[in-house]
């Protein structure tokens, strides 16, 4: 029998783990210095969770769920984003009650979704995700947008592009879907099925639909910015003045719209524009939620967060190659000329690493050439022999890989001199 993983699933070999971890590492690091905390909550959840969160008209909804019915004949589904899981733990825990407020949160984990697979698109992928859940602050969406642009530009992106738009309060809504309607309705026949369904349930579905996406009529749609009540565009005002203060460049998309149903006020996506990056372009996505809190049971508490996958940073890194392209490094790599320099070898391995110094050695008595060959590989920063010479003088060659520089160390000066030569 021939298994392989399944569609949409991938296998993160040894040679990619370390720039996940580093990655990884960056995340919490950030997430640290703005105070978001992390929250875990299960891989499953009641399947109604996400259709009253998520919204039953969505693709992700309607096609995309992993569901099942377990032994007791519960619906479960395999989560497919993450706030609804936090919103629910949120009113779960009464977390509306914490001193402090808002509460900020963050997750990282795999989530599921059934869609086509294509290059950064998966069928389980790792998201991560923040929520700032309890202030309807406007400087908190920019926190919230700083946050997600922090974590690129430290992991060295620079073709970054932020495009923001606002979905407005309900009145607005109301009044958009209003002419929504009014504008589909007499050519509703030549749109798909679902479409079809959506225009009385949720007509501003229509306009993300992937199956009539080039139908004129959506590009003539009525935009939400023109229906967008006094109070949502202050608010819209204040969130891009707290941006402009952060110095952080956005383009407004009017048809900006998100696939989720939960979203009010602002949206936004970060999308890479390096080169090659492939069709699908966006890294992240979020926006405010004020609604979902009570939905899911709560009192009215306004919310707002994004999410990420890995998957796709590492993916605009590979793009832009920089300096996080390749990560695994090693410090010191030790060659033993002889039996009696192994011996050696082995002693000084096992006491740089207990000083922090990340070394390697040869276990297979290769000859000395290949041995520097695995320690390029490897992408050692020095080399340590050890040959005759250098056990009668108590010392090893010290070479710097990339300055080809060589000198003669005495052991017991060993850990002090590449302690100090990495510093530089
Ligand atoms: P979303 O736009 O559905 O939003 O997904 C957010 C991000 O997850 C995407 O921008 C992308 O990086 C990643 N993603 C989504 N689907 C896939 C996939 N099939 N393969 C690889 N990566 C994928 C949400 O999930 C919202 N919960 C975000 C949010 C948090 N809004 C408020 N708080």
């Amino acid at each position: 029998m021939d298994i392989k993983v399944p569609r949409g699933t991938q296998d993160i070999l040894p040679s990619e783990t370390e720039k996940w971890q580093r990655v990884e590492e960056l995340i919490r690091e950030t997430c640290r210095m703005y105070q978001y905390k992390e929250i875990r909550t299960p891989i499953f959840e009641h399947t109604e969770l996400f259709t009253r969160s998520v919204g039953d008209t969505t693709d992700i909804v309607q096609k995309e769920m992993y569901t099942f019915q377990d032994r007791g004949d519960r619906s479960l589904t395999l989560r497919p984003e993450g706030t609804a899981s936090v919103v629910r733990s949120f009113v779960e825990h009464k977390m509306f009650g914490y001193a402090d407020q808002p509460v900020k949160l963050f997750y990282m984990g795999p989530m599921f979704r059934y869609e086509r697979q294509q290059a950064g698109r998966y069928r389980q992928f790792v998201q991560f995700g923040i929520e700032a859940i309890g202030s309807a602050d406007p400087a908190i969406d920019a926190e919230v947008i700083s946050l997600a642009m922090s974590v690129y530009q430290k992991a060295g992106l620079k073709k970054l592009k932020l495009v923001i738009n606002s979905l407005g309060d309900t009145e607005s809504r109301v009044a958009h879907r209003e002419a929504l309607v009014n504008h589909f309705e007499p050519h509703i026949d030549a749109f798909c099925s679902d479409c079809q369904n959506r225009l009385k349930k949720n007509p501003l579905r229509i306009l993300d639909c992937k199956v009539d996406r080039n139908n004129p009529l959506l590009a003539s749609a009525p935009s939400l910015a023109d229906f967008l009540n006094e109070e949502s565009s202050a608010y819209f005002e204040k969130v891009k003045e707290y941006l402009t203060l952060l110095n952080i460049p956005f383009e407004v998309d009017p048809n900006l719209v998100r696939g989720l149903d939960y979203y009010n006020h602002t949206a936004f996506e970060i999308m890479s524009a390096a080169e090659g990056f492939g069709a699908i372009t966006t890294l992240a996505g979020g926006g405010r939620y004020n609604g979902l809190v009570q939905e899911l049971g709560g009192p009215d508490s306004p919310g707002i967060g994004f999410a990420m996958s890995i998957e796709r940073l590492l993916l605009a890194i590979e793009a832009e190659k920089n300096e996080w392209s390749d990560l695994s490094t090693l410090d010191a790599y030790i060659i033993g000329m002889g039996e009696a320099a192994k011996k050696k070898a082995v002693e000084l391995t096992n006491e740089l690493r207990l000083n922090n110094i990340s070394t390697e050695m040869d276990y297979l008595d290769r000859k000395v050439k290949t041995q520097m060959k695995s320690a390029d590989r490897l992408n050692a920063k020095y080399v340590l022999v050890i040959g005759d010479d250098e056990l009668e003088k108590e010392c090893v060659m010290l070479k710097n890989l990339s300055t080809g520089e060589q000198q003669l160390i005495p052991w017991n000066k060993l850990i002090e001199q590449l302690k100090n030569s990495m510093k530089a």
